[in-house]
């Protein structure tokens, strides 16, 4: 038996917490931002996703207006920080509802280093960073999605295996439903197959 749920009749927070319980595991941005009087923003946001392959474009979503998407629209930059385990307190300390100018590096302790292309800084301690230049922005409803073109990228070589990042250095932390969060569990592998090699199909 299935059970129905019309988001027309549940209502906005209710229906939000279904599809945050359901759209899951979600990858998390940290983002990093300066204000256009130059103070240092720190959010998570796990509205998250690369949305172009060339050019380079990903994207997170400010649900209402908080003050990453704030800096975004004051100073066109923003930089995808990746949200390790070893960091989930300090993470999840940098979600909590500062005012406006209070910098979440300076309240939580989190060490910044400058980026290469950006002005917003990098977290030091994470292993990833993507320098990003407002590519748009797109209004939706109570939201807005924030694209950004990926001009740099940084990756701490302890992470690299053979030159590519390995997902088991990495430990990429991701947001579940609640207050869920979760980690990377086992990690499967398989070969894409082919429509030539697919079984039964004969070419011509
Ligand atoms: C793991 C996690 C993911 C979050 N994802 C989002 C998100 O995708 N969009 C959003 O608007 N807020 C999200 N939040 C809440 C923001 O991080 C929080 O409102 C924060 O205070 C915003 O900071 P700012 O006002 O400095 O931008 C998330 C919080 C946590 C802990």
């Amino acid at each position: 038996m299935r059970v129905d749920f019309d988001p027309a009749v549940m209502g906005r927070t209710s229906f939000y917490k279904l599809l945050t319980a359901t759209v899951v595991p979600r990858p998390i941005a940290w983002v990093s931002t300066v204000s256009a009087d130059g103070s240092a923003n720190l959010a998570p946001h796990s509205f998250f996703g690369v949305a172009c392959v060339s050019p380079p474009i990903v994207q997170f979503t400010s649900v209402g207006r908080k003050d990453s998407l704030r800096n975004v629209e004051e100073t066109g930059e923003f930089v995808v920080n990746l949200a390790p385990e070893r960091l989930f307190e300090q993470i999840n300390a940098t979600a909590t509802d500062f005012p406006h100018g209070v910098s979440e590096f300076d309240a939580v302790g989190i060490e910044r280093e400058p980026s290469t292309r950006v002005k917003p800084p990098r977290v030091a301690a994470s292993p990833v960073a993507l320098e990003c230049v407002v590519h748009n922005t797109l209004g939706l409803g109570d939201s807005t999605v924030v694209f950004g073109r990926v001009v740099h990228a940084v990756v701490d070589d302890a992470v690299l295996a053979d030159g590519h990042p390995d997902v088991r250095a990495l430990r990429p932390l991701t947001r579940l439903g609640k207050d869920e969060w979760g980690t990377v569990g086992d990690v499967l592998e398989i070969s894409r197959i082919r429509y030539a090699d697919w079984p039964g199909h004969r070419e011509g």
